[in-house]
This record gives C-alpha cells, structure tokens and sequence, in this order.
C-alpha cells in the first residue's frame, strides 16, 4: 500500500448537488475555504449543467469567479458540453471533469444522451482545454452496478475508462454511483482497468449507501490505488441515482488513512470543523461516524 494518499474533495458539488435547502454563494465559499484550511488540495467546487436539471449548482460561475487564483489548490468543476465549457473557462475554471456512465441506461437518465453521444460531446470540451491549458478529470459512474440496469460489465467499465483516458484525461475516478459494490467486485474491477490505465491514474468514487465504501477503498488500496474521492459529514447523491446517499466522509476516510500510517496531509481536526459548518448550515447532522464520535467532545 502507498505510504501517501491524494484525497480529492467533492463536497461542495456531489455533496450538495442534491440537497434541497439551497445553499448561499456564503456558505460554499465558506465551506471550500476550510477546506482548503484543512489541508485539501483538489476541491470539486460546482458544475456547469443545466439549472434546470441541478439548481443546486446554479451559482458555480459566482463561486469560481471568487477562488483564489495561484494559491497551489485545483479547484475542479464538472462541465457535461462545450456550453458548460464556454462557461467555465469564462469563470476561470482551471480544471475540468468530464462524466460519462459504464451504464447506457444511467447514462441518458443523467445526461441525456448515450454513452457514445457522450463521448463525441467531450471530444471538443478536451480540445478547448488543451488550447487553454486546462486539466481534464474523467468520471465513470456504475462502475459497480447502476440503479436501473443492475449489474454493469467490468468490459463496459473498462472500454469507458480507456475512452476518457484517449480523450486525454489525467485521471479516471471510477464511481460506485449507489454504494452497492462489496471489496472483491471492487478490486476486480479496479485491477481490470488497472490493466489498460496506470494504476497510479485512478480514483475511486464511492458513495456508501450500504456502508460499504471503506471496505471497498482498503480493498482497492491494498492494490496500489493512491487517489480517493470523499466528501465531509458524507454528504451526497446523485438526482439521477435515485436512494444513492452520501459519498464517503472525507473525516472517516482520513481517520482510516492516518490510523494505518498513510500520508494525507489534512488536519483531521479541521475537516471534521468544516463537515460540521456544513452540515449546520443544512440543519442536520453529520453523516460522518468520526465526526459523530467527537461531537460535544
Ligand atoms: P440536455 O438535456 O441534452 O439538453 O442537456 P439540451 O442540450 O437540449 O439543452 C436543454 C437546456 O439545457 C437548454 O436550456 C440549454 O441551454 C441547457 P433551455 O433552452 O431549455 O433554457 N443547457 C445548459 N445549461 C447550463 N449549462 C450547460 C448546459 N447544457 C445545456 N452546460 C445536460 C445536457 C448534460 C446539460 C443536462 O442533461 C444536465 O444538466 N444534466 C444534469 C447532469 C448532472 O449534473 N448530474 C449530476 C452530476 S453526475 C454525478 O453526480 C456522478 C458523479 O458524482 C460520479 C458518480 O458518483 O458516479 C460524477
Ligand atoms: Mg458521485
């Protein structure tokens, strides 16, 4: 196992993407910059979609516009087209992710097209970012199974991964999108597309609906994953994955790290301090055990 971990923070947009109480321009703000004080170093901070479709994000373009610049942290955004693009480079975004689905049905549920239309749509979103100095991030969603179609093929989710890493993407973050894989499905998949991507260019996108998604990461550590997608007081969801709840706690997660001697370099302490800003802010409690285990502490 890696004696170092890149933990990437996707709360401020899969974790409040679903919420329904919206949440001030304030208080996402607020919310990136303690993490950025807990040590944090990618923050997913919005997405460019449809307002319609996901109101939650509408206010992305505010919140890039008000990042600070230069200051070592990527601040990434999900863009779905080229007119996310156009937008986000507009705002300043410095880094994209683009998400397509092992799963077609999952798919044109999410964004309305097939997993091949999907594609063809990153195709010219890759080439803006290229002409203007931008990471590409890519996302695979039911890599472990898909709320409508049930079970996915380790080739789809391997055929999927190959095409964001040809498109030029410098990481695949492999999605169980509703929290239903258990530790060996996950590390075979993994090694599956470990077997065409360099193990050091995936991630791992858990939410941990059943409770299953520390186990999942060991699993796949234990394999020489070295980045891991988590959100603070586990917050998250995707509208489109219908009963998917929280991703895994960043809190949980860097407990687990920091137990077993794994490098994170984040404050414990502080993300604990900014997943309980947020979950405040939501008026509920948080989702993270570690977090719960130091309440009134
Ligand atoms: P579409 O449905 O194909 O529609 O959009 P369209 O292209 O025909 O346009 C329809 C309307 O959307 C038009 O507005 C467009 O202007 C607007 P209208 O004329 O009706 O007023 N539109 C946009 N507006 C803002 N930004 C844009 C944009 N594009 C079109 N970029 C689209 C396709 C993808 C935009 C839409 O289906 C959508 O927004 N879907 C929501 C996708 C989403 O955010 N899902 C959640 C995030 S993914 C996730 O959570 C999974 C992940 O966490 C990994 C995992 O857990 O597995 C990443
Ligand atoms: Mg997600």
């Amino acid at each position: 196992m890696s004696e170092h971990v890149r933990v990437v923070e996707v709360g401020p947009r899969d974790g409040l993407q679903n919420e329904k109480t919206p949440v001030s321009v304030a208080t996402k703000t607020g919310l990136i910059g303690r993490l950025v004080e807990a040590g944090l170093r990618t923050i997913e901070v919005g997405s460019f979609v449809s307002p319609k479709r996901v109101p939650q994000m509408a206010d992305t373009d505010a919140i890039v516009r008000q990042l600070p610049k230069d200051d070592g942290v990527a601040y990434q955004v999900l863009v779905p087209n080229e007119q996310g693009m156009v937008a986000a480079l507009d705002a300043g975004a410095r880094e994209i992710a683009v998400f397509a689905s092992a799963s077609q049905t999952f798919s044109h549920k999410n964004i309305n097209c097939s997993i091949a239309e999907s594609i063809d749509r990153f195709r010219p979103v890759a080439e803006m970012a290229k002409a203007n100095d931008v990471k590409v991030r890519g996302y695979v969603s039911c890599v472990l199974g898909c709320p409508y179609e049930g079970e996915v093929s380790t080739e789809a989710v391997v055929s999927v991964s190959r095409m964001l890493s040809d498109l030029g993407c410098y990481e695949i973050s492999l999605g169980d999108t509703i929290g239903i894989g258990t530790p060996r499905q996950a590390r075979s998949v993994v090694r599956a597309v470990a077997g065409e991507i360099d193990i050091g260019r995936l991630a791992l996108h858990f939410h941990d609906t059943r409770g299953q998604a520390l186990a999942n990461i060991l699993a796949c550590l234990e394999d020489g994953i070295v980045v891991v997608d988590s959100a603070v007081a586990g917050l998250g969801g995707c509208p489109y994955a219908p009963g998917a709840s929280g991703n895994v706690a960043t809190e949980d997660l860097v407990f687990m790290l920091q137990g077993m001697g794994v490098e994170t370099g984040i404050d414990l302490d502080k993300a604990i301090a900014a997943g309980n800003f947020i979950a405040a802010a939501l008026g509920k409690p948080s989702g993270s055990k570690v977090a719960q285990s130091t309440a009134g502490a």
